[in-house]
């Protein structure tokens, strides 16, 4: 082999090394990651997360479900969290995000007790992941070591959200196939499925299953009877849909195994749920029942479905930036002055609904 031929064989391997780095799983995230820089990290978020859940419990649902619609669009890199300016798009405005997505403020919260502690070092898509396991164990959930080391993006992509994240009438077939799309599998999304067992929902996500499913005129066939007059009286036919329902009408804010023995008894609340269940011949039908019998087996498929959704996409090392604020990329000084009015008004996008 003469020794340009050498050169280019060597520099293709660098580049096939280098370019499989991105997909290479977890590679670069460590749970000892601020072991030196911001060693208690951990308990700064918990206490934020643990204070406004006093008076707030579905925060907690609401945490798990922004790290999901996080990583879900671009990676985990803390892009739902950047808000419009003259370059961002921002994803809060989707369809799956907007009037529906909680807990920016208290993101923003929880950055400012970290940065109080430790500046500059730990990035807001990381505190979005522990915030998940945090909000998880508070809820009686299971806990796990968190892999940390990811960065912030430096954008954001809306119309990536509107096409990635999974909507409430999907079929199993579009369903499991959102969730290919990620890398994810049949396992990881009857697992991650799963933290339905906590948070509520507005009427407007299965209201169509109530009055009127697939231009039947008739309720969705796989809704328990009971179950279906029970939604009715809280979602009237042509109201607001802005009403609001427990997940779980058992245990409303515990996280338990409780969602799939709903399934088992058809009282699953989104189609999007009942699916895993009700599909007739599906291979979901078999894990749902897994999982309704044996917590821990949930639980610790849960872990790894987390672990694996945490590390989707993460920009490490010298990739993206730690932001300052988590609303803005960092030397975007017009950002910041649009948060100071936003943070003085009652309903902007930094705020809870
Ligand atoms: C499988 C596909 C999924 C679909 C179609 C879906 C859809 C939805 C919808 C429509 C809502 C109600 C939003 C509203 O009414 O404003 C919701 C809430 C929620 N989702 Fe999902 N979701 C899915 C998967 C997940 C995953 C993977 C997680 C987390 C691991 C998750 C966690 C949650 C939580 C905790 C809530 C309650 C949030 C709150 O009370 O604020 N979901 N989801």
């Amino acid at each position: 082999m003469g020794p340009l031929r050498m050169e280019v064989t060597l520099l293709c391997c660098v580049v096939v090394v280098l370019g499989a780095l991105p997909f290479s799983s977890d590679a670069q995230l460590d749970p000892s990651f601020y072991r030196n820089t911001c060693p208690s990290v951990h308990s700064i978020v918990r206490e934020v997360i643990r204070n406004v859940s006093k008076s707030d419990p579905r925060m907690l649902a609401s945490l798990i479900r922004l790290h999901f619609h996080d990583c879900f669009v671009q990676g985990c890199d803390a892009s739902i969290l950047l808000n419009n300016t003259d370059t961002i798009v921002s994803e809060q405005e989707a369809l799956p995000n907007i009037n529906s997505i909680r807990g920016l403020d208290v993101v923003n919260q929880i950055k400012t007790a970290v940065e109080n502690a430790c500046p500059g070092v730990v990035s807001c898509a990381d505190i979005l992941t522990l915030a998940a396991e945090i909000s998880s164990v508070l809820a009686q959930g299971p806990d796990w070591k968190v892999p940390l080391g990811r960065k912030d993006s430096l954008t954001a992509n809306r119309t990536l959200a509107n096409q990635n994240l999974p909507a409430p009438f999907f079929n199993l077939t579009l369903l499991k196939a959102a969730f290919a799309v990620q890398g994810l599998n049949t396992t990881d999304l009857v697992a991650l499925s799963g933290a339905h067992t906590f948070g509520r929902a507005q009427c407007s996500t299965f209201v169509n299953r109530l009055y009127n499913f697939s231009n039947t005129g008739n309720p969705d066939p796989t809704l328990n009877t009971t179950y279906l007059q029970t939604l009715r009286a809280v979602c009237p036919n042509g109201g607001g849909g802005t009403n609001l329902t427990n997940f779980d009408p058992t245990t409303p804010d515990k996280f338990d195994k409780n969602y799939y023995s709903n399934l088992q008894v058809h009282k699953g609340l989104l189609q999007s749920d009942q699916e895993l269940f009700s599909t007739i011949g599906a291979d979901t039908i078999d894990i749902v029942n897994r999982f309704s019998s044996n917590q821990t087996l949930f639980f610790e498929s849960f872990k790894a479905a987390m672990i694996k959704m945490g590390n989707i996409g993460v920009l490490t090392g010298s990739q993206g930036e730690i932001r300052k604020q988590c609303n803005f990329v960092n030397g975007n000084s017009a950002g910041l002055a649009t948060l100071a009015t936003k943070e003085s008004s009652e309903d902007g996008l930094v705020s809870s609904i």
